[in-house]
């Protein structure tokens, strides 16, 4: 047992008690922080005189070797210490001696975990913006691809009217696309540093917070040392925004689910992202799609967890917070991995256009513009759809689109029909007369497109 403790303890702690205490089989994950945050704080303190520059420079380079150690595998993070911060501080002092104790001068564990959670939070918020823009490069790439590719659009998982790919893909585009504008908010709220704020009430020492915040790229020191030692929000936030990110990744992978079905077959994902059965020879499953959405509840439940420990808690520092760590870093490992595999799985996709577009022509998609056809030659939109309701059920009767009308039918229904009702309700006039900005028509299209261009290329 190696703990930074003891002198007011006379007995030893007892083996259950140490073990249920120990933060370092997962904190381990941020010793890089950890050496990183101690290395700006013992510069600060020597600038400003509180430790002399040949111990700085015995601590910093003590530090360093630490940090080489542990990247080439020459140094394990043994699990006998209490957490990251006591093996990094105990290794430092066994490597370079006295000096190595006056690393902790004007610090507490809970200011340095304060700040290493932070570092190391701050990084993967960056890693996940990466991860969304390369999502999104291969959505831009499919709808350049896809402005021509008619498919139903749905509502009620009915076909409702018809779109196209690029259109229901620019759906998707929007989404990330927000994802990754919270995590620029993230970043940016979260970005003060809290190292210097102690154990909660600041130290007695003439620490300068705005150099070391500055040492470690923040935009300025925290404000309020309690606050700094027990805020927790940005980690809520960020388990938020990934929770939104899962959900999003959820329901396309839903739709890609369905459309990956021997029924849908719009669309077939390629071998390489798909799984086959051990028992039935001839199946093609859609795994990846599914465990995406399986492991969407994973980084719900991380939020809910972190938001219920949070709920009780008292100012300062409570031991509590220790159980954010591994929950984060589940969130962050799960969002991570499924923003990848999707990617790869979505870039690697083939489109079935020819089944899209026939399930676009059937299935009346465009009834409502047979009823916005009467509607300009000044029927009220009421009683055209009506008309059209009724035409609908004569089709349902005969199995037959709309489109495969005669032009008798169609004025047995109402007189107001003309030759002209064949071009209106055509899937080419359906899709590009939605000329509404925001809409699947090709003008709409080409506008979105060149605003999604210009934004990935910033
Ligand atoms: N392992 C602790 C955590 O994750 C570090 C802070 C410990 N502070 C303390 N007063 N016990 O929160």
């Amino acid at each position: 047992m190696a703990q930074l403790w003891g002198g007011r303890f006379t007995k030893e702690t007892d083996r259950l008690v140490y073990n249920f205490n120990a933060s370092i089989s997962f904190d381990k994950k941020f010793y890089a922080q950890d050496i990183k945050g101690s290395i700006a704080h013992v510069a600060m303190l020597a600038k400003q005189g509180i430790l002399s520059n040949e111990e700085q420079e015995q601590i910093t380079a003590g530090l360093n070797s630490i940090l080489h150690d542990v990247n080439e595998g020459n140094l394990e993070i043994s699990d006998t210490y209490e957490d990251i911060h006591s093996f990094v501080e105990a290794t430092l002092i066994d490597r370079i001696g006295d000096a190595g104790k006056k690393l902790h001068t004007g610090r507490s564990r809970n200011d340095q975990v304060a700040l290493d959670m932070k570092l190391y939070t701050r990084d993967e918020v960056t890693e996940v913006d990466g991860l969304l823009k390369e999502l999104l490069r291969v959505l831009l790439r499919i709808m350049k691809e896809n402005t021509e590719t008619a498919m139903p659009g749905f509502t009620h998982l009915q076909k409702a009217q018809p779109i196209t790919l690029a259109h229901h893909m620019g759906a998707y585009f929007e989404m990330f696309k927000r994802d990754r504008s919270r995590m620029r908010d993230i970043f940016e709220r979260m970005n003060e540093c809290p190292l210097g704020s102690g154990a909660l009430a600041g130290t007695t020492y003439p620490l300068d917070r705005e150099y070391t915040a500055e040492l470690l790229g923040f935009r300025e020191a925290t404000r309020n040392s309690m606050d700094s030692v027990s805020d927790r929000d940005y980690l809520i936030e960020f388990l938020s925004a990934m929770s939104t990110v899962m959900m999003h990744l959820s329901r396309f992978s839903e739709e890609i689910i369905i459309w990956n079905s021997n029924e849908y077959r719009f669309v077939e994902i390629d071998d390489a992202f798909s799984t086959g059965s051990s028992i039935m020879p001839q199946k093609k499953n859609p795994d990846i799609a599914e465990l995406v959405r399986g492991k969407t509840g994973r980084v719900y439940g991380a939020l809910m967890s972190l938001l219920t420990t949070m709920k009780g808690l008292p100012l300062a520092y409570n031991k509590d917070m220790q159980e954010d760590k591994e929950l984060v870093f589940d969130a962050i490992d799960t969002t991570k991995g499924c923003l990848a595999l999707f990617t790869g799985m979505l870039n690697t996709m083939n489109f079935n256009s020819a089944v899209m577009e026939t399930s676009a022509r059937n299935g009346f998609t465009n009834a409502t513009d047979a009823a916005d056809y009467l509607v300009n030659h000044g029927v009220p939109f009421r009683d055209a759809h009506g008309i059209v309701g009724r035409l609908v059920l004569r089709c349902i009767e005969k199995n037959i689109a709309l489109d495969d009308m005669s032009l008798d039918e169609f004025q047995s229904v109402s007189s107001v029909f003309q030759e002209d009702i064949y071009e209106a309700i055509s899937m080419e006039t359906c899709i590009n007369k939605r000329v509404t900005a925001g809409a699947p028509g090709r003008k709409a299209m080409e506008s979105a497109i060149a605003v999604y261009e210009k934004y990935l290329a910033e």
